[in-house]
């Protein structure tokens, strides 16, 4: 096989904010598997990988390095400062997503229990209860955000629960958690500076009120569970709780109000498929794997840092370099899935890179996956014939690296 190397970075437009975003990935893969490339509104140069395989190759290799120390050699290369790109490791402590090898699989095993399969059906009566609620609301309207108005409070109000963050302190928080994600928002950085803060705050007080003596799975909330962690003698220090908590927070709500978000979108659009689901909720499962596969809210997996010269799919890569995974690019693979632009609810799941892949793969998928799926079977039991307001144009993506759907306008019939 040749073996190239791209000097001048190939321009590519911003994906996030298209309706269909698809037919770029694909026009762009055609280009080749692996290429270098630059948002047309600027960010850094990066290799997009758009092919199954190579992603797996890149996603489970100690090369492509997410460490402090990897992405900021690559910062200095291009000239970029750090402080414009805290989720790049930033100053802040030891995370999961800012972390390789050994260091990474000490923090991964601390909190690994937290999101396990069993704990998070343990939260299923609570998001019904929620669900229940917000659906009675839209009950008595006839005109819907079902952003605002449905899928947010999920996403949020479930991670805010789960971390134990008090009621009376949610709908600032709310406010900050939205802001610090919007990054053409004038005060981004000082509301990801206040949720910082809050969350400080709110780490010292947990760890001044845990019960040290009761067992992980019996805390009341996950930031408690966290203060009494133990993996072979080791815990969480201070620090790495707070880093941890931002990095839940931040991974855990826009992603889900994204595929919820998503999910009522495609639902609208292909009304075949909306109709078998109606008529054997059975699918819900597959038709929420469909939806991560087809146009799911993580796009592209974080940045990482190659820590060596290395060779991906022919393309020669140099240290230093970014690297980015295109997964809806490689969700869309032929190989793996014939017919793949067809929206089908009815595919086996046979693993998308949706949730990524590898030692970083997402941690919460099981507590995404469950609130989805409570939501999406409350949400058509109630409103078989929602319909969006307009034509698909009434919706106004979030403007976050995440594909959100900011404000979608709907009608009950
Ligand atoms: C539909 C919803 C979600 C999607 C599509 C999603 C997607 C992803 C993806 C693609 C990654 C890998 C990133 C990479 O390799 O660069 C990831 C990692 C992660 N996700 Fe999610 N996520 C979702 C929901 C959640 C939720 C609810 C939580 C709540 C705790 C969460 C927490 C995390 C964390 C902590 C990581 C880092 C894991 C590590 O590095 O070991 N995510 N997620």
């Amino acid at each position: 096989m040749n073996t190239t190397t791209a000097h001048t970075p190939r321009i590519v437009p911003d994906y996030e904010a298209m309706l269909d975003p698809a037919p770029g990935y694909r026009e762009l893969a055609t280009e080749g598997a692996v290429q270098l490339v630059r948002r047309v509104n600027g960010g850094l140069a990066h290799y997009a990988v758009l092919d199954y395989k190579l992603a797996q190759e890149a996603l489970r290799s100690p090369v492509f390095s997410k460490t402090s120390e990897a992405m900021h050699f690559a910062l200095r290369l291009q000239d970029a400062d750090p402080a414009n790109y805290p989720i790049s490791g930033g100053a802040g402590a030891p995370n999961l997503l800012n972390t390789d090898g050994a260091d990474h699989a000490r923090l991964r095993n601390l909190v690994n229990m937290t999101f396990s399969p069993r704990r998070v059906q343990q939260l299923r009566g609570r998001v019904e209860a929620l669900v229940d609620r917000l659906i009675a609301d839209l009950q008595e309207q006839t005109d819907w955000d079902l952003v605002g108005q449905f899928a947010y409070p999920v996403g949020l109000t479930m991670i805010c629960d789960i971390l134990g963050v008090p009621q009376g302190d949610r709908d600032n928080f709310r406010h900050w958690a939205t802001q610090s994600m919007r990054i053409t928002a004038p005060d981004q950085k000082e509301n990801a500076g206040r949720l910082k803060g809050y969350l400080v705050d709110l780490v010292q007080a947990k760890r001044a009120q845990v019960d040290m003596a009761l067992p992980m799975d019996e805390q009341p909330d996950v930031l408690s569970a966290l203060c009494v962690a133990r993996d072979g003698g080791e815990s969480l220090d201070a620090d790495e709780l707070i880093s941890m908590s931002f990095l839940m927070l931040i991974a855990g709500h826009e992603t889900t109000v994204g595929l919820i978000g998503s999910a009522l979108i495609l639902l609208d659009r292909f009304r075949d498929q909306r109709a078998m689901l109606l008529a054997d909720p059975d699918l819900m499962r597959g038709a929420i794997e469909e939806v991560l596969r087809y146009d799911g809210p993580v796009h592209q997996t974080t940045m990482r840092a190659t820590n060596a010269d290395v060779e991906l799919g022919g393309v020669r890569i140099p240290r230093g370099s970014f690297v980015h995974v295109y997964t809806m690019a490689c969700n869309r693979d032929p190989e793996r899935w014939p017919d793949p632009d067809r929206f089908d609810i009815t595919r086996k799941p046979i693993g998308s890179l949706a949730f990524g892949y590898g030692p970083h793969m997402c941690l919460g998928l099981h507590l995404a996956r469950l609130e989805a799926e409570v939501a999406l079977t409350k949400f058509l039991h109630a409103f078989p014939d929602y319909r969006l307001a307009g034509t698909g144009g009434d919706i106004e993506w979030a403007g976050t690296v995440i594909r959100a759907a900011a404000v979608i306008r709907a009608v009950p019939r």
